[in-house]
């Protein structure tokens, strides 16, 4: 049964499924640095840019409305056409088409070739979109790699913030650098010198001192690479780092093992995602601020190997993201680049995903939207996971600092997550978020619980709601923020923000979220 919004907390906590609460505002963790309206981004394998944005003269519009959304409401994304497909991809300087696949006949990509048109289609973006210039390193050839650096230079040289070399290192052939950091350094600063030069300079030219470093993965791999084994090792040593950059997956369905695991109740353990945080990122991230350094979460997502479906394409997908983000937030990582993209076969040969049958893209079931009409996916629409980037990029907006707050009485840890975010210079909490991650599937029996949040005293608030009918909810037409879905990529529905009278309690449904901003 869905309640009506209109019912106050106080008669909600007469039912027996009602948890009666209270939430301290009192930050539990360090507040964060203020954030910046680029701290929701995007990674898009640049294998399937075509898919999700077009060619030059026809802008894919579904994808270009959702970045709308986000940038009405003050973000600015930045976008890093990179993944696996960048360590093969090949400038082209006469081919018309943006991206033009090699493949064999069951989607494996050999190459992706990009002509000029690939770095043109990047004028279709919303004003002051900006971009991650990436490069080959893969192949292993300067002239390769310095090309799509010049390339984009000429093109596009005003967008681009960053440059990047490889990706996921970790992941080539361990005959590559022999498991030497050291190796893979001194290569990578040859090359960033050479391509540097070509660019004007490497000490005054226009990639000078833009590098993103690392690209590594948290999986143990024979080469070491992550910021806290780069740092030490010099990467850094001719200041040409300009931020560095980690991939988050800690789940995956690249083979059975690993699959088993990517459930609903494991992706939403908020204990097992601090765990992950914690131990596998912030060491690395420790590290680069030390330094004075900046960090970001170059790529990720829930389910790595193009999501699971049942999970990452359903409400689930919606409430992983914004905790992650928000995670990440409080630990000051200056961006996340939420990955788009479809099955990439030559990945891992024990996956669960594959490509349409006729070797057509198998999209990712972790994206944001299903850009097209597809054999594997059907009709072309929004996934339930799009009103997380809503609530996470209205709860940062004006550059707020974000803290954890504490775990309330009566409520588990692994199922409950909130916080407080302040003014980018006053100590008054702004509002806060709350995240109740208790489980509540379509067709369970047990009456749908709640959590009722005293607040202490406080002036009145208004609350936008992140809800479903269910955790497990795939129909993004059932899943609204504020009232408001967006399946079809325009917000459908009335916006329905809440209010609460000073001193009200908020109540937080099982498998729900809410953004409430005080008075
Ligand atoms: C909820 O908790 C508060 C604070 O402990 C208490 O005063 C109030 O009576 C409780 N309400 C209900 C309905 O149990
Ligand atoms: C984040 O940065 C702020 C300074 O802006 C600092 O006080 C805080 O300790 C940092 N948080 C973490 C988790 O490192
Ligand atoms: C793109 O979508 C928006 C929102 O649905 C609509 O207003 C606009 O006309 C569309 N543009 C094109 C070229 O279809
Ligand atoms: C590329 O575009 C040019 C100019 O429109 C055209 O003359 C040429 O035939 C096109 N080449 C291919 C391979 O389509
Ligand atoms: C680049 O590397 C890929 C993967 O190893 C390979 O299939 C492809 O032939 C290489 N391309 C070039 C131009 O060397
Ligand atoms: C570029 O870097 C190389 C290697 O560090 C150095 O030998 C060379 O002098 C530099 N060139 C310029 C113009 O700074
Ligand atoms: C949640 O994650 C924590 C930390 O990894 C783990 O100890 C705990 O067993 C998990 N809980 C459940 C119910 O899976
Ligand atoms: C790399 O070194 C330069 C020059 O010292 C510095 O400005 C920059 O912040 C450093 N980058 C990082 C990510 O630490
Ligand atoms: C996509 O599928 C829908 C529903 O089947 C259909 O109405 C629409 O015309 C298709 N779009 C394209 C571009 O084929």
């Amino acid at each position: 049964m869905m309640r009506s919004m209109t019912i106050a907390a106080a008669a909600l906590l007469a039912e027996a499924s009602a948890v009666n609460t209270s939430l301290s505002l009192l930050p539990a963790s360090p507040i964060s640095q203020s954030h910046v309206p680029q701290f929701v981004s995007y990674s898009f394998e640049p294998a399937f840019w075509v898919e999700f944005f077009g060619e030059p003269n026809a802008p894919r519009n579904l994808t270009y409305t959702l970045l709308n959304h986000l940038h009405e409401r003050g973000a600015r994304p930045i976008i890093r056409a990179g993944g696996i497909t960048m360590d093969s991809m090949i400038f082209d300087p006469n081919q018309n088409a943006s991206v033009v696949r090699t493949e064999n006949g069951r989607g494996g990509i050999y190459r992706t070739i990009v002509g000029p048109a690939f770095y043109r289609s990047w004028d279709n973006f919303p004003e002051g979109t900006t971009f991650v210039s990436t490069l080959n390193f893969g192949n292993n050839s300067l002239p390769i790699a310095r090309d799509l650096a010049l390339a984009s230079y000429n093109l596009q040289k005003d967008k681009i913030v960053h440059y990047e070399l490889g990706n996921e290192p970790t992941n080539y052939p361990t005959s590559r650098w022999q498991g030497s950091t050291k190796a893979y350094v001194d290569q990578w600063l040859s090359f960033i010198t050479q391509i540097n030069d070509a660019l004007g300079g490497n000490k005054t030219g226009h990639s000078n001192g833009k590098w993103w470093a690392s690209s590594a993965t948290t999986d143990i791999t024979p080469l070491k690479v992550r910021p806290a084994d780069l740092i030490p090792a010099g990467i850094n040593n001719t200041g040409q780092v300009s931020q560095y950059s980690i991939h988050s997956y800690a789940f995956a369905t690249c083979e059975p093992a690993r699959e088993r695991l990517a459930t609903i109740p494991n992706i939403l353990n908020h204990t097992d995602l601090l765990r992950y945080a914690d131990h596998e990122i912030y060491p690395s991230a420790k590290l680069a601020m030390e330094q004075k350094g900046e960090w970001v979460i170059g790529e990720f997502n829930s389910i790595a190997c193009s999501g699971k479906p049942g999970v990452s394409d359903s409400f689930a997908q919606a409430l992983w993201t914004a905790d992650v983000e928000l995670i990440y937030a409080v630990r000051n990582a200056t961006s996340v680049h939420l990955h788009q993209g479809a099955t990439l076969v030559f990945q891992s040969n024990q996956q669960l995903n594959t490509p349409g049958d006729d070797g057509t893209p198998g999209f990712s079931s972790y994206s944001l939207l299903y850009p097209i009409n597809s054999t594997k996916r059907g009709e072309a629409r929004v996934l339930p996971v799009f009103v997380s980037q809503l609530l996470v990029v209205e709860a940062l907006s004006e550059g707020g600092r974000i803290a954890a707050l504490k775990t309330p009485e009566g409520v588990a840890e692994r199922e409950f997550s909130a916080y407080a975010i302040f003014h980018a210079a006053g100590s008054r909490v702004k509002k806060i978020v709350v995240l109740n991650l208790k489980l509540y599937y379509a067709g369970q029996d047990e009456e749908r619980g709640l959590v009722v949040l005293g607040l202490g005293d406080h002036k009145g608030a208004t609350v936008k709601r992140m809800t479903a009918p269910s955790v497990d909810e795939k129909d993004a037409a059932k899943v609204t923020w504020a009232g408001q879905s967006f399946k079809n990529g325009v917000a459908a529905g009335e916006l329905n923000i809440e209010k609460l009278v000073p001193g009200e309690k908020l109540f937080v449904r099982d498998s729900e979220a809410v953004l409430l901003t005080f008075e």
